[in-house]
């Protein structure tokens, strides 16, 4: 297919971007609050030889009333992990500015949840505790926690485990992910990081946690930044899905997109799903994020 953009419904703000190579920039800016502005962020490794990220800027505003989904979407190695650890203040970039709504890392005081690829839960805590701990280290009474806990346990479809301890192969790797994003929505976050959390999941574990997570979306409305090399994923969650280069890596394109907010599975099968992965995987061809072959 050819990579005709007004063959699918891409937005006003939908198809800003491009400038030079590793000096991409992402800004759509209006009047909007800024949630997560990033500003020429470098890091470099072996004293300044090798730069795997150079320059990124990207700049997510808020969608007031709404929340949003924001995918990141990019070959492996290109750093997409590394943008993660530095908004949620794991690491620090070697140069250039990170605020989140206005704020430095230091100052911005609010939880911002990371669910990982790696299960990340504590294999001798039970389900429970795992999802009460961000309760706990509040300061949360253990019987409010735990009923507090009890409620997303629902919500993500473990009930009846919630005593079991949260180990392989005690709990299947989704079920897992159910534990691990259970507990990124206990303490209401505004914000949710998750990192290729799908990726180890077979194809239907995975289809069924993208739903899941669609819904669990839907009624609670975060500020999500899902990072994935998977384009039907990114287009099947996301509400605007940028997409990176390779290393160093800078934002090659911004989409919109136009699928209604509420996702169910069926619209994976639907003209306007399949445009968009094929527009997608064109210009991930096109930049050489997608090797030919
Ligand atoms: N401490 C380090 N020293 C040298 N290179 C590193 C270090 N940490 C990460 N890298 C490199 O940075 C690149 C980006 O890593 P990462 O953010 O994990 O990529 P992605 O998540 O997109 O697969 C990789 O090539 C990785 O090898
Ligand atoms: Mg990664």
């Amino acid at each position: 297919m050819e990579n005709d953009n007004s063959k699918i419904p891409v937005n006003g703000t939908g198809t800003v971007i491009t400038s030079g190579e590793g000096n991409g920039i992402a800004f759509t800016e209006t009047e909007l609050p800024d949630v997560i502005c990033m500003k020429n962020i470098s890091i470099s490794y072996d004293d300044g030889k090798t730069h795997v990220i150079k320059d990124f800027s990207l700049l997510i505003e808020d969608k007031p009333n709404q929340g949003q989904f924001v995918v990141i979407l990019g070959p492996s190695g290109c750093g997409k992990s590394t943008i993660l650890r530095f908004i949620s203040g794991l690491q620090e970039p070697t140069s250039g500015e990170i605020l989140i709504r206005g704020k430095t890392r230091k100052e911005y005081k609010s939880s911002i949840s990371m669910v990982f690829q790696q299960y990340s839960s504590f294999p001798w805590y039970s389900v429970l505790r795992n999802v009460s701990l961000p309760l706990l280290y509040k300061g949360v009474g253990k019987k409010e926690a735990e009923e507090k806990s009890m409620e997303f346990i629902k919500k993500v479809g473990l009930q009846g485990h919630e005593k079991k301890f949260a180990q392989y192969p005690l709990l299947s790797g989704g079920q897992l992910q159910r534990v691990a994003i259970a507990r990124s929505l206990i303490s209401n976050p505004e914000i949710i990081l998750m990192d290729e959390p799908f990726g180890a999941l077979d194809t239907n574990t995975r289809s069924q946690m993208q739903h899941l997570l669609a819904d669990i979306w839907l009624e609670y409305r975060p500020t999500v930044i899902f990072v994935t090399h998977d384009i039907s994923e990114a287009v099947f969650l996301g509400d605007d899905i940028y997409i990176m280069s390779a290393s160093p890596a800078y934002i090659v394109k911004h989409y919109h997109i136009g699928l209604p907010l509420e996702r169910h599975m069926d619209m994976k099968k639907t003209k306007e799903f399949f445009d968009y992965v094929g527009v997608i995987e064109d210009e991930m061809h096109r930049v050489g994020v997608l090797k030919q072959s």
